[in-house]
């Protein structure tokens, strides 16, 4: 009697451990789906584009004008960015009036011509004959304040950065593109294939950023110029007043043109800082952003 007593409670206890050791496997094997499932969902995220860890949430916020270049995305950019901006920028920034959140990122180029209506001469001011190294003068009136910013600053580092090819009218571009075509067409190249090849240097006309007021040259049009220390000082300096090198020989494939180290691109401050440390070129941030 004693002894079938003792058997049911050691039954009894043995039933115990085995439910508690249920649950407790049962626990373990929830813990450890959990870690599985977020693993798997972080490295999704991050498969998305390597560069994407670098670009922040204004990148996201961005906007993509797509036909006019007066519109500007003061509305639309989002007011909790922090890209964090040292005291010195920050006093240029209230001197100049510069927004780092000010974007534009209209995309120009051989696929991407502007519209029939682009309105070319709709928002452009005069350039101050101090800034200028060539007789081309006007520049989109929203960046004006960016450009000459960056000009003096150069100078006050002992810099000689010159504006040399602003905004070109339709025209302008015209003329250019035929001369770089007839050069082309002197070597014994058809007409086709000397079009072709001219467009990699200078676009046709209605497909330069040039046209927008958004883009200008500096100082020299000669690969010379990347040994300069205007270049050097551009390279270090251009992404704070939100300039970029827009045409690199690492991205020709994508851009379709050649290197050009002096042909610089106005985006915003915080996008030029993104699409710097992304590595992309405005055609791969474009195209990220509207993921
Ligand atoms: N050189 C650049 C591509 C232009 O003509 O716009
Ligand atoms: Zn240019």
């Amino acid at each position: 009697m004693e002894n079938k007593k003792l058997t049911r409670k050691q039954a009894i206890i043995r039933r115990r451990i085995f439910i508690l050791l249920c649950v407790v496997i049962l626990a373990l094997a929830a813990v450890l789906i959990g870690f599985i499932v977020s693993a798997v969902l972080k490295g999704g995220d991050s498969d998305k584009d390597n560069a994407s860890s670098v670009l922040s949430s204004s990148a996201e916020s961005s906007t993509v004008e797509s036909s006019n270049t007066d519109s500007s995305s003061k509305e639309n950019s989002s007011s909790d960015d922090t890209v964090s901006v040292d005291s010195t920028m920050q006093s240029i920034y209230d001197e100049y009036n510069l927004d780092p959140e000010y974007t534009n990122l209209l995309l120009v180029n051989g696929e991407n011509p502007l519209p029939q209506d682009f309105d070319y001469e709709g928002n452009l001011s005069i350039i101050e004959d101090k800034y200028l190294c060539g007789s081309r003068n006007r520049m989109n009136s929203d960046v004006l304040p960016y450009i000459t910013a960056m000009v003096e600053q150069a100078w006050e580092d002992g810099v000689e950065l010159y504006i040399l090819s602003p905004y070109r009218s339709y025209g302008t571009q015209q003329t250019l593109f035929e001369n770089e075509v007839q050069k082309w067409i002197k070597t014994g190249m058809d007409r086709t294939s000397a079009e072709n090849k001219a467009a990699t240097v200078v676009a046709r006309p209605g497909t330069s950023e040039h046209h927008t007021g958004l883009a200008a040259d500096f100082n020299s049009v000669e690969d010379s110029f990347e040994q300069t220390e205007m270049f050097a000082w551009l390279k270090e300096n251009a992404e704070d007043y939100g300039f970029i090198m827009r045409y690199s020989a690492e991205k020709q494939s994508i851009t379709c043109v050649i290197h050009e180290s002096w042909h610089w691109r106005f985006v915003g401050i915080n996008a030029a800082k993104e699409i710097n440390a992304s590595g992309m070129c405005l055609e791969e941030y474009v195209e990220y952003i509207s993921e």
